[in-house]
């Protein structure tokens, strides 16, 4: 169950709230009137009932077969064609697992990722680690021309078919596009790759639960049946109560909407475990694209505590009064690890023994809540029970129709994204790219 804190935040009266509330609700039914800017980019609201058993079953023995014949599988996507999968990989596989030395004989592949970047070294380096390992490649873009992805696969590409030849190749790429439209649409239906269809009326950041989510989440041995479960949870959940009072995705964005009105201008999404950065940067893009336009926004940061209390700590406690702080709490760890009696004592941890480490960390949480909400940071909290594909699949419903909802509190359209274009724009004139 996902739960909202609001308690220890002292920055509202609850006639803040109540005077507001209105604004949230009306911003909920527009939204699922399909009455407000953008509507043709709701797909994601019927998501996780829409994909259906038959599409699962595709991904899922699709994912069997990537798995089977490869040591590695490269996910080649960028923003809203990557983070999604990352976040919930990296936070369900064990942190660890891709130091694995015979990846192979598990049948659990190593996942890594390109094409989210042109930085030359880490694209040798690539090379340099595929190249005495049996790979398989996921290429995903739903315009099918974004430049970052495109290159990279053209390269792994053509590395394949060096390595397996030309039909082998066939089989070692999937592709994620556009039903109809792009180049790599055009490409996939020439050399016949294995094709899944990102849905028209789906946006790329709001995308994580169709197949450019499913199928490499699947192949990194994560149960999508259970993150999609979850997601339908946390939508039977907000569909039953489209009440204020009810509805934690209407709370959390109009706290958010508040705070920012009253000048608390950054969110830093905080987790206590590093497994969630990555659903961090999923955040930060989610968030950072859809609101982010027309001079307004809540500009969304992150960070992992308690290793960013000893960086970024000495600012949020002191530093400028702009930001609050929502963490995403984690009531239960899956692991009990009990510290150590030492007979010496000569680190003095004594006073520890018999406490769990989650425990201490859950101290730490509690302890630095109160010390921000002390130094003037308001602080919301996220509460899970654990941290599995259920309550994942729950986290992600939850924010994207947050930040549906914030959007349209904030009068702009929160599925577009404008602005990307102009570095493009740019980038493509330098670079004398025909028109
Ligand atoms: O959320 C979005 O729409 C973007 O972040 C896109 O996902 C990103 O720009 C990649 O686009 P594409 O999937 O067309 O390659």
């Amino acid at each position: 169950m996902v739960q909202l804190d609001l308690s220890s935040n002292l920055f509202f009266a609850d006639k803040d709230l109540n005077d507001n509330k209105l604004a949230a609700e009306t911003a909920y039914s527009k939204l699922l009137g399909r009455s407000g800017k953008g509507n043709d980019f709701l797909g994601w609201i019927d998501l996780p009932e829409q994909v259906g058993d038959e599409l699962l079953e595709c991904i899922e023995t699709c994912a069997e077969r990537l798995r089977k014949s490869s040591e590695v599988v490269v996910v080649v996507g960028i923003g809203g064609s990557y983070l999604g999968a990352r976040a919930v990989i990296e936070a369900l596989q064990n942190s660890y697992a891709n130091f694995r030395s015979h990846a192979k004989t598990d049948n659990r592949p190593v996942v890594v990722y390109a094409g989210n970047h042109m930085a030359a070294d880490v694209v040798t380096e690539l090379f340099d680690y595929l190249k005495d390992k049996d790979y398989s490649v996921v290429v995903i873009s739903k315009s099918g021309t974004t430049t970052e992805p495109a290159i990279a696969f053209r390269m792994l590409k053509g590395d394949l078919e060096q390595r397996y030849g030309k039909s082998e190749t066939q089989h070692r790429i999937v592709a994620i596009t556009d039903e109809h439209r792009g180049a790599l649409k055009k490409l996939a239906d020439t050399e016949g790759y294995e094709t899944y269809v990102i849905p028209d009326d789906v946006g790329g950041r709001y995308s994580v639960l169709s197949p450019v989510g499913l199928l490499p989440i699947a192949v990194a041995g994560v149960d999508i049946r259970a993150l999609l479960n979850g997601a339908k949870s946390m939508r039977q959940q907000l569909m039953n109560h489209q009440d204020f009072s009810e509805n934690i995705a209407q709370q959390y964005a109009l706290m958010r909407y508040l705070l920012y009105q009253k000048g608390k201008k950054i969110e830093l999404m905080v987790s206590y475990t590093p497994k969630l950065n990555f659903f961090i940067e999923w955040y930060k893009q989610l968030f950072g694209e859809s609101e982010g336009k027309e001079g307004k926004g809540v500009f969304p940061a992150g960070a992992i505590f308690s290793t960013d209390l000893h960086s970024l700590g000495q600012y949020i406690q002191q530093g400028e009064r702009h930001i609050f702080e929502t963490v995403i709490s984690i009531k239960n760890s899956n692991s009990r690890v009990l510290i150590p009696m030492d007979d010496e004592n000569l680190d003095g941890l004594n006073y520890l023994k018999d406490k769990t480490l989650h425990d201490v960390n859950l101290t730490a949480e509690e302890g630095t809540r109160q010390a921000h909400v002390d130094g003037c940071v308001p602080n919301l909290k996220i509460a899970i029970d654990q941290l599995d594909e259920n309550h994942l699949g729950q986290l992600i419903y939850f924010f994207e129709m947050s930040c549906a909802i914030g959007g349209y509190l904030l009068d702009i359209n929160p599925f577009d994204q404008p602005g990307v274009e102009a570095y493009k724009k740019n980038m493509f004139a330098l670079l004398g790219k025909p028109m």
